[in-house]
């Protein structure tokens, strides 16, 4: 089966086999099937987080588990339970939780992929994380085949990480995830780009959610390519973390070099260093790195993913000697 439909860089590469499931009892049936136990398995949402760079010699599961609707109110405290299917697009149950007038997630508008997935790596953009508002998710052991519930702690969540890409990984499939949203709005808006933006949109003050959802897919489409387009996974490192004293050594070297106090130091966006290395808009045939935000890498079509890696790696190798600081990606490579 050709992956190339399945993973949004576009990578024409082939599992040996491929089975979807839209149930929990579907996933049982299949992970019980002898050449399903055998073979190696790589779960997979909307593939919008993965570069392959081979063939998979394993089986590929989709997960289409659907399913949205308001589980829980609390009327006192001004919150509902959200529930959707781990299938479900993550900006369906965007769009689906301004529908029912709760907030908490409209910063998150437009992030490709599916539920299921934006707990591995946190999802985040514009001042918000998924685990901001994540309440808990079930998820079914695969060597077991029963369903775990997982609390906000358990779940270990940090810059881009869970313990689903650490200690658990390749244990559990998320099967669904319950967020915790507002219905007294508490928009955080504290991101410089927002508010231009939704005073370019003409809003001077009181935003709703959907002017702040409406404002975050503007700043996305100016920025980030349309996957439907263009061939990327989003952001293909990670921001790396330096400590205070780092910070200000290169600071003195590169004045303009930006920066976000996080605890225990400061966080630089990889994009400018990247961008000072020269590799912005850079087009090397049919791969090369977006040229409206340098963090992204691109297959403008035909690319291997082989050659997007290695890519990486030139970018991860001149970045280290220009500043000696060293990039990781945030993509699954394959
Ligand atoms: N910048 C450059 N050159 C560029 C782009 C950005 O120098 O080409 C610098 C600018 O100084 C800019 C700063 O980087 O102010 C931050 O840029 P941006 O707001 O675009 O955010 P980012 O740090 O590059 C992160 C996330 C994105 C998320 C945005 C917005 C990571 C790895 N990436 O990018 O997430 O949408 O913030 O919050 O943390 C993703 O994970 O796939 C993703 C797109």
């Amino acid at each position: 089966v050709s992956l190339r439909p399945y993973n949004t860089f576009g990578i024409d590469v082939k599992a040996r086999l491929f089975a979807r499931f839209r149930s929990v009892d579907e996933l049982r049936a299949l992970l019980a099937l002898p050449e399903v136990q055998q073979a190696e398995k790589l779960i997979l949402g909307g593939g919008s987080n993965l570069l392959f760079t081979q063939d998979f010699n394993g089986v590929v599961l989709k997960n289409e588990i659907a399913g949205l609707e308001v589980i829980a109110q609390d009327e006192d405290a001004g919150t509902a339970l959200v529930r959707a299917g781990a299938g479900e697009s993550w900006h369906g149950m965007v769009q689906y939780s301004l529908q029912q007038n709760l907030s908490g997630i409209e910063n998150l508008s437009l992030i490709p992929g599916t539920v299921g997935a934006a707990p591995l790596q946190n999802i985040g953009a514009y001042g918000a994380e998924l685990q901001d508002t994540f309440d808990h998710l079930e998820a079914l052991e695969i060597s077991t085949g029963r369903l775990r519930t997982f609390t906000r702690e358990e779940c270990g969540f940090g810059y881009r990480e869970s313990v689903f890409k650490g200690p658990l990984k390749n244990q559990f499939i998320v099967t669904s995830v319950v967020l915790r949203l507002q219905r007294q709005h508490r928009l955080n808006i504290s991101y410089g780009a927002l508010r231009t933006t939704l005073a370019d949109m003409g809003i001077e003050s009181d935003p709703t959610p959907q002017d702040v959802s409406e404002a975050v897919i503007r700043i996305r489409r100016s920025k980030l390519p349309d996957p439907a387009q263009i061939g990327n996974a989003g952001s293909f490192f990670k921001n790396p973390e330096l400590s205070q004293h780092r910070f200000d050594e290169l600071k003195a070297q590169y004045p303009d070099l930006p920066g976000y106090p996080v605890p225990g130091g400061v966080k630089v966006p990889a994009a400018w260093l990247i961008e000072q290395c020269g590799w912005k808009g850079r087009r090397f045939g049919p791969h090369g790195v977006h040229e409206n935000q340098a963090l992204v890498l691109v297959n403008h079509g035909g690319a291997q993913g082989a050659n997007i890696r290695d890519l990486a790696h030139e970018i991860i190798a001149s970045v280290r000697e220009k500043f000696g600081v060293e990039l990781h990606p945030e993509v699954n490579i394959m």
